[in-house]
């Protein structure tokens, strides 16, 4: 009996230090099959050895192995019931949401610095009322050259190195180029719009020269186009007046230098005051106080005639502005390929 007793005692500890170190369900399973099993589970072993023992003893011994059956049953719910706790709160912590925290910030695109230039150069045209034209890339001879007063072997020509599609041929059999300059749009929008006429064209040209700080072989200009009755150099000065105030601010000065443009007469490049150094003289503007910006002039009279508008009746203003000029002023940058090499480390300064 004592035996019995103790061996039934030596189950207890046994038992429930076992179920102490259990981690997994698996684990709580198997612990159920090996002691509460109806067949072989260790305290069924107890169990079917009372009805070989002494009515007194089998009482006492019974009672003894179901209060440690029940005592097990107890503890293993109670177990189970930690572990679940436990799984539970652990995946609550691993998927808790602190709704108090700030959002991790998303990383936002930006326009491109010289986007933005020439969406503000074009802007402060389109104020004016000019409107937006466009021009491929491709061109004609005749558009980019001979209609713009150059005819073939013309030695302005050479002053643009231009880039030919030598297996790309117009309809006259001349090679189809990249255009080097806006100003064929002038003669696509004159070919199929009748004056009078406004128009401002941005887009990429390409020239085939060295680059350097201040030029590439790919950059920008924005083109403008006014044709009308009397229109005289007074408004092209007030135009560019205008433009250079909305996109550098008041009291920059615009100055026209004489210049030779085949498609112009008279022909100007046109300067902006620096406002880095107002006109002290700076590395920017070179210590001169000015900055090229643009050519301009007035409409040739063989351009107009080249779309079939008669001179004596209509007259006009054209300039062609450098987009990459105006950035680099605007923002004090002095070398142009900065704009182009796509280093976001230069370009997230402009966002
Ligand atoms: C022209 O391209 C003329 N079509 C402009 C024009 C239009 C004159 C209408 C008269 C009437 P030019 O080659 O000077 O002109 O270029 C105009 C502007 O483009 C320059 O003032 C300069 O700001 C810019 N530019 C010229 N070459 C480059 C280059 N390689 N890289 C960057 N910018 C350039």
């Amino acid at each position: 009996m004592t035996a019995l007793r103790d061996d039934l005692e030596k189950l207890k500890g046994e038992g429930l230090f076992e179920l102490q170190g259990l981690e997994t369900s698996d684990d709580l399973e198997a612990f159920r099959h090996r002691w509460l099993g109806r067949r072989d589970g260790r305290l069924s072993a107890v169990l079917q050895s009372l009805p070989g023992l002494a009515p007194e003893e089998r009482k006492e011994i019974g009672r003894l192995a179901n209060e440690l059956k029940a005592l097990l049953e107890t503890s293993l719910s109670e177990k189970t019931k930690t572990l679940d706790d436990a799984r539970v709160s652990a995946e609550l912590a691993r998927s808790a949401v602190d709704l108090s925290l700030p959002g991790s910030p998303l990383p936002r695109g930006g326009l491109h610095p010289l986007t933005r230039v020439m969406e503000e150069i074009t802007d402060a045209f389109l104020r004016l009322g000019f409107n937006l034209a466009e021009g491929p890339e491709i061109e004609t001879d005749d558009n980019n050259f001979t209609a713009l007063n150059h005819p073939p072997d013309h030695p302005a020509r050479d002053a643009h190195d231009t880039f030919y599609l030598k297996d790309f041929k117009d309809e006259a059999g001349r090679p189809l180029l990249l255009r080097t300059h806006t100003s064929p749009v002038q003669i696509r929008h004159l070919r199929a719009h009748k004056p009078p006429l406004y128009i401002v064209a941005p887009g990429r040209v390409f020239r085939h020269e060295n680059a350097d700080a201040t030029h590439s072989h790919v950059f920008h200009q924005v083109e403008g186009l006014a044709v009308d009755t009397d229109i005289s150099l007074a408004d092209l000065k007030g135009a560019l007046g205008l433009f250079a105030e909305t996109v550098f601010g008041r009291g920059v000065n615009v100055r026209f230098r004489p210049s030779y443009f085949p498609f112009v007469e008279p022909g100007a490049e046109v300067d902006i005051s620096c406002t880095l150094c107002r006109g002290r003289g700076c590395r920017v503007c070179k210590q001169t106080g000015w900055v090229e910006m643009l050519g301009a002039g007035l409409v040739h009279p063989n351009v107009l005639r080249a779309v079939d508008l008669d001179p004596d009746k209509w007259s006009g203003y054209a300039f062609g502005i450098g987009v990459e000029r105006v950035a680099m002023f605007k923002y004090g940058v002095d070398d142009l390929r900065l704009f182009l090499e796509n280093d976001r480390r230069f370009l997230e300064q402009f966002s």
